[in-house]
């Protein structure tokens, strides 16, 4: 009899490549990145959208794999995208069915090529199916590129809740190609740098400095500007992935969630209506404003935050702020167990000491979030009549 404890020591390799074009003649980035010293199969999975946005895709993609050695295309599945995909229980299989069909092995390609939904629905479909296959991402929103896409798990809505059903999974590649920022409308194109200004205000400030100072080319979405939005973005989010010493989020510290226990409250409270990056947004706003009335964090620093968003046209204020029960109280609050909930454990909820840098705490004083949200959604309303 006796105690046997192993340590299982496993390490992944993030690949992440910036390109415009990836499948373009010529462009070697894609093949590059993959093992093909033996015939390889490759499924392709493309968001409906995209398919309809990039007519010319499906045979960009045949013609560049058909020129590749020992890679044998074997279908390209078009599938819905957007949060509704995630919705439903039964959707990992829409991934799994023709993962099954194309006899696709662990040592074959599954590309999916979508908005962030998307990707976290054959996300979890590959991690799923024969325990394991390898992703590689091509994310086609701000979001995705800049935050999600780049990040390590998977996931669909369940019991109302956002990303219940998912695991861990990193991706073999991921491969952000510009060309898909540009059919994006303006807003969601915009709204998706709320990921850029959270991770900027948790981990390095003078990137802040840098989105502050570039506020109107980001406005008007400038193009080297907003790509090397996403591209600093994108890199911060897997660094902290790679080297934060909590890939798979065990311990109950989540600085890239910043902003978000009231973001997935705000998007639940909504139905969904209200986008991932929007309520992000307001999240990080709320978080920024609380975090000065703290004390920890200078004031004037707080409305510079808060005026970077408005310069996006970001909101910083949402009306499901509103949204209160019998007693008066908003249910917003209900964010903050649900959070709990999904860390596993003890309440911890980052908020700002500097620009550039968080500070964890484990429990608010909902007096002060009520003046912040009366100062927030006053901001608001000025800006709208302003
Ligand atoms: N797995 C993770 O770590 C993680 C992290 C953050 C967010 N997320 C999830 O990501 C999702 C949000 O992703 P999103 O913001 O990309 O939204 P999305 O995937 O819902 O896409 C938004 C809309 O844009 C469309 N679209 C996609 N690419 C387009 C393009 N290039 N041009 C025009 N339209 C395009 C989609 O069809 C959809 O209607 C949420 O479900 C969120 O929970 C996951
Ligand atoms: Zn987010």
């Amino acid at each position: 009899m006796g105690d046997y404890d192993f340590d299982i020591p496993v390490t992944f390799r993030h690949r992440i490549r910036f390109t415009k074009d990836a499948f373009a003649p010529g462009n070697q980035m894609v093949s590059d990145l993959l093992e093909t010293e033996r015939e390889r199969k490759v499924i392709v999975f493309i968001e409906t959208e995209i398919d309809r946005l990039f007519p010319d895709l499906q045979e960009q993609i045949r013609s560049y794999l058909a020129e590749q050695n020992n890679l044998v295309l074997t279908e390209i599945v078009i599938m819905d995208g957007g949060e509704d995909c995630k919705i439903s229980k039964t959707q990992i299989m829409k991934g799994i069915v023709p993962i099954e069909r194309n006899g696709i092995d662990r040592h074959s390609y599954v590309f999916c090529i979508g908005g962030g939904a998307f990707l976290d629905v054959i996300g979890l479909s590959a991690a799923t199916a024969h325990r394991g296959l390898r992703l590689v991402r091509f994310p086609t929103t701000t979001l995705a590129q800049d935050d999600s896409g780049v990040g390590v798990k998977n996931g669909i809505n369940a019991f109302g809740k956002k990303n219940f059903i998912g695991t861990f999974a990193v991706p073999y590649a991921v491969v952000n190609d510009f060309q898909f920022l540009y059919t994006q409308d303006e807003h969601n194109n915009r709204s998706g740098l709320a990921e850029a200004v959270k991770v900027a205000l948790v981990k390095d400030g003078p990137f802040f400095d840098w989105l502050e100072a570039n506020v109107g080319a980001l406005n008007a979405l400038d193009p080297p500007i907003l790509e090397e939005a996403v591209e600093r973005s994108a890199i911060l989010h897997a660094s902290h992935i790679a080297l934060g010493g909590d890939p798979f989020e065990t311990g109950s510290s989540r600085p890239l969630d910043f902003g978000h226990w009231t973001a997935h409250k705000m998007e639940q409270l909504t139905n969904f209506e209200l986008s991932h990056a929007d309520a992000v947004s307001v999240g990080v706003a709320l978080d920024t404003l609380y975090s000065a009335r703290c004390g920890w964090l200078p004031e004037e620093d707080a409305w510079r935050v808060v005026r970077v968003l408005q310069g996006m046209q970001l909101p910083i204020w949402h009306e499901s702020l509103e949204i209160r029960d019998d007693q008066g109280k908003r249910l917003i609050y209900g964010g903050l167990e649900e959070f709990r909930e999904h860390l596993g454990g003890e309440l911890t909820v980052l908020m700002l000491e500097a620009v550039g840098r968080g500070v964890d705490r484990h429990s608010v004083d909902e007096e002060k979030y009520e003046a912040c949200m009366e100062e927030l959604k006053e901001a608001a309303l000025v800006a709208v009549s302003g």
